[in-house]
């Protein structure tokens, strides 16, 4: 499906390092970092070297296994102990995408599961684990771009949201991974790309990623969605998600939100899209959704040559919204396409 492959998270060639591709210097450089340390891993997902809730799940999971293969310890407690040291650490870098904290949960639960085996056998189920994690979320995200392009037809205009591409998640991307399937298959397919502030994902990484598999594609700021859609140029609106409440309340980058009242207003579609792992039954609603502040810095003076705002000005930086279910045409896992119920509560059926 995709021309040329990015594998975005992976081990070293003796497992000792998880190798990273840094989004953060995409689109003017594609370059891997190698990390073996704790530390580093907080930072790389703190810092969005890696980011998009399935890669951040996926990472955490390979960075969990080259953490547990440099223990020195001698007993199972001790490596239980350690193992859930590391785990509650790399959860702490970001709060609201839920794959993070249930990747970390699923090898903890693991390792809890295997305690009559010997450490090495459980570092080496950990790793197997890890692998399985990826190959399950390639297979997901297949689904859902296939899936995903039963919504759409030849000749659509799409808005995009933040970057739900490849580099999101294992490999097709979700909410870009209709539009990619699509591109492939021969349609003619426009893409309208938005989240320029705060952090540029989408001119950075989703424009880079379309124009890349050659898409035609159109770069816009966030406040022009609102003439965009009323010039008629788009269709429907695919952006990927970070939490999905049980009710279907969906927690995705900051501006998400504001696009599906536009897209209510306009009558266009709004779907979301995301594997059945960011679904999180234990969440009610979107009231639950823990939201991350992010510094004022990335407001004032990131990517600006020298600081854009007076030093003092207060900031408030929410790096998420919460897109009420009402706003939501439907939402696209690897199960299938879920719309709303009489009382707009969405009922999943996870697997799981
Ligand atoms: O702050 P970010 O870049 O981590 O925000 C990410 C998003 O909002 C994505 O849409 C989401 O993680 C979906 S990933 C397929």
């Amino acid at each position: 499906m995709l021309k040329e492959e990015i594998i975005n998270v992976r081990l070293n060639d003796d497992g000792s390092k998880v190798i990273l591709l840094d989004q953060t210097l995409l689109p003017n450089k594609t370059a891997y970092i190698e990390l073996s340390a704790a530390e580093e891993m907080h930072e790389a997902i703190y810092s969005l070297r890696v980011r998009g809730a399935p890669a951040i799940g996926i990472f955490a999971a390979y960075a969990l296994y080259v953490l547990a293969r440099q223990m020195e310890v001698n007993t199972y407690e001790e490596f239980n102990e350690k193992i859930n040291e590391y785990s509650k650490y790399l959860d702490s870098s970001r709060p609201t995408a839920v794959n993070l904290s249930a990747q970390l949960r699923r090898m903890i639960a693991l390792v809890g599961r295997l305690s009559h085996l010997s450490i090495s056998k459980i570092v080496e189920a950990m790793r197997e684990e890890a692998d399985d994690i990826y190959n399950e979320d390639v297979e997901m995200c297949r689904a859902i771009s296939e899936h995903g392009l039963t919504l759409i037809r030849d000749g659509f205009g799409i808005m995009t949201q933040c970057n739900a591409g490849p580099i999101a998640t294992s490999k097709y991307g979700t909410g870009l991974g209709p539009i990619l399937l699509g591109h492939e298959r021969g349609m003619n397919l426009s893409a309208y790309i938005c989240e320029t502030r705060p952090l540029l994902q989408g001119a950075r990484l989703t424009a880079h990623e379309l124009c890349k598999a050659g898409v035609d594609s159109t770069l816009i700021c966030d406040n022009m969605a609102s003439i965009v859609m009323k010039e008629g140029k788009i269709d429907a609106v695919f952006a990927g998600c970070d939490r999905v409440a049980r009710n279907g309340d969906t927690a995705n980058k900051v501006g998400t939100s504001g696009l599906a009242i536009l897209a209510k207003h306009y009558g266009i579609p709004f779907y979301i899209l995301g594997p059945s792992t960011t679904i999180d039954m234990d969440c009610a609603s979107g009231a639950d959704i823990e939201i991350e502040l992010r510094k004022p810095e990335e407001i004032k003076e990131m990517f600006y040559e020298k600081p854009m705002a007076p030093a003092d000005v207060k900031c408030y930086n929410p790096s998420f919204d919460v897109t009420d279910n009402s706003l939501i045409t439907a939402i696209i896992t690897e199960n299938g396409i879920f719309k709303p119920k009489g009382n707009n509560e969405f009922i999943f059926d996870t697997n799981r």
